[in-house]
């Protein structure tokens, strides 16, 4: 472990977030079905978590499904679901040995009604556990996240509950699927690509990004903790004059 990157020193961020890109190149270059690539990146989730963890990081947000993934070939669709709902099967345990509280974002739904079923139980049986939260952004997308909040807000509104004028920031951000989080403090991208694709728009205004070329199968510690050094050198403003 790099010295720099000590528990209690806030270089380290409480929050990150991660893009989980390139299983589909990973399989092709292998001549693999594009859902090897996905089940190998079940096991760089493990491995991001636990490093996550171990630097002390309280909050890791995965990007597992996009609103727009829904437009693959339905085979990818079903083994990507499939493979989901293993892995709710696999990781209960270790959410409950390691003290893990498991969340969803998204608009789930849309999912089927068994693996919604899967969803909810498994979330139901982490609520207790606060050493570290895991959320798995499933079926989502910013932008339909922002919409489902403006009509519930709207609701309260016509209802009364609500003045237009009451309407803040801070009460958009209560609206939203991350109600309880954090805003990411670092948003990682892996597999080369340079945008956001609808991940965490709004959560996302001061969030420091990092883009590697590697693809998600071949994430592991050493590149989370290259991603954490560089974190910890970034001079955070948040618009202000800085420090120089
Ligand atoms: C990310 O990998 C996983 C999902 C979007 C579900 P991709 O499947 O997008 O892999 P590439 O980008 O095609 O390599
Ligand atoms: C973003 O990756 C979504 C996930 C990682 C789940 P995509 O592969 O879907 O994004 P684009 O299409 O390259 O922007
Ligand atoms: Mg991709």
């Amino acid at each position: 472990m790099d010295p720099g990157l000590r528990r209690d020193d806030n270089t380290v961020p409480t929050h990150i977030a991660i893009i989980m890109d390139g299983n589909g190149r990973w399989a092709k270059a292998r001549g693999l079905p594009r859902t090897a690539g996905h089940k190998k990146g079940a096991e760089s989730l493990r491995r991001a978590m636990n490093a996550c963890r171990k630097h002390g990081v309280k909050h890791l947000t995965v990007y597992a499904f996009s609103s727009e993934n829904w437009n693959r070939p339905a085979d990818e669709i079903n083994d990507l679901m499939q493979l989901l709902q293993h892995y709710l099967r696999n990781e209960l345990q270790t959410l409950h040995e390691n003290q893990i509280r498991l969340r969803f974002i998204g608009d789930l739904s849309q999912l089927d009604e068994h693996l919604r079923e899967q969803v909810d139980e498994t979330v139901n049986q982490t609520t207790r556990h606060s050493q570290f939260n895991l959320t798995i952004a499933l079926s989502y997308g910013g932008r339909q996240e922002i919409t489902r909040a403006v009509q519930k807000l709207a609701k309260d509104i016509q209802a009364g509950r609500l003045k237009p004028e009451q309407v803040t920031e801070q009460i958009i951000a209560g609206a939203l699927d991350t109600a309880e989080l954090p805003e990411p403090d670092l948003l990682i991208r892996t597999g080369g690509e340079q945008r956001i694709s609808n991940f965490l728009l709004w959560q996302s205004a001061y969030t420091e990004f990092y883009f590697c070329d590697t693809l998600w199968p071949d994430f592991g510690e050493s590149e989370l903790e290259a991603a954490l050094q560089d974190f910890s050198k970034r001079e955070r403003r948040f618009g202000t004059a800085g420090e120089s």
